[in-house]
């Protein structure tokens, strides 16, 4: 009697072990057919066709960017800004030309050039503005040189007891021999202010563009 207890027990286990692998063989053959190379279970990738969170480590907006914000802006590095300023004659309210980095005809006034000089942050990253060391107060301004204003540039350094007139740093109208060109171009590394990187690379937007002549006109 007891026997027969335990043989029904063991066939119905033995059959419900069978029933699940058959059925669960079943399932597998339906989904990937008889391959065991088969991926199907693997999870999806976690992306979505829209973007719904914009990730924070997007790359860092570059200065190009702006080209599309001030389509009708120059585009021109900031050493030949302020050269083509000094080669016209260094006007305070004037206009000057130049043509810019894309070989447009521009146009710009000195109000267009300060910034160069009074802006931190500018010429490298963590720059100081020129006019934190360059000040009004000649007593500490280093070579007693005041870019503070249009006519402190003009009156130039080294101005001893504030006279009114010290070495031109606009080279005479010659940009690339200049004082003020060398200090900017050129790395001094034993001149603090000038050990950087202040250099030619600087791209800004500044200045209106002037009517293409050889454009075609629109009809
Ligand atoms: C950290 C302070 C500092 C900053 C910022 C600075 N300079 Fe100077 N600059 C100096 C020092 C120091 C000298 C050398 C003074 C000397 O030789 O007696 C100098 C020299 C110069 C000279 C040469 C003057 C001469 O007669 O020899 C020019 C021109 C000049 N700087 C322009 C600039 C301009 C333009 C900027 C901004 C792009 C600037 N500096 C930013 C400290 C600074």
């Amino acid at each position: 009697m007891n026997d027969d207890v335990r043989k029904y027990i063991y066939g119905a286990v033995t059959v419900f072990l069978v029933g699940v692998l058959v059925w669960v063989g079943i399932i597998f053959v339906n989904a990937c057919g008889l391959s065991l190379a088969c991926n199907r279970g693997n999870t999806l990738p976690e992306t979505t066709p829209i973007p719904t969170l914009i990730p924070a480590t997007l790359p860092v907006m570059t200065m190009e960017s702006n080209a599309v914000a001030t389509p009708d802006k120059c585009h021109v590095a900031g050493v030949d800004l302020i050269g083509a300023w000094v080669e016209a004659g260094a006007s305070d309210t004037e206009a000057f030309q130049f043509e810019d980095a894309d070989g447009r005809q521009c146009e710009a006034t000195f109000a267009d050039v300060q910034p160069l000089f009074t802006q931190a942050n500018l010429w490298y990253a963590g720059s100081l503005s020129c006019i934190s060391c360059h000040s009004v107060d000649l007593a500490v301004s280093p070579a007693q040189l005041d870019m503070s204003s249009y006519e402190g540039i003009l009156a130039g350094s080294r101005r001893a007891d504030d006279a009114p007139k010290g070495t031109d740093i606009l080279g005479g109208g010659n940009w690339s021999s200049s004082l003020l060109y060398q200090f900017i171009a050129e790395t001094k590394a034993d001149v603090p202010g000038h050990d950087g990187a202040l250099s030619s690379a600087l791209m800004v937007y500044a200045g209106t563009l002037l009517p293409d002549v050889n454009a075609t006109p629109t009809p």
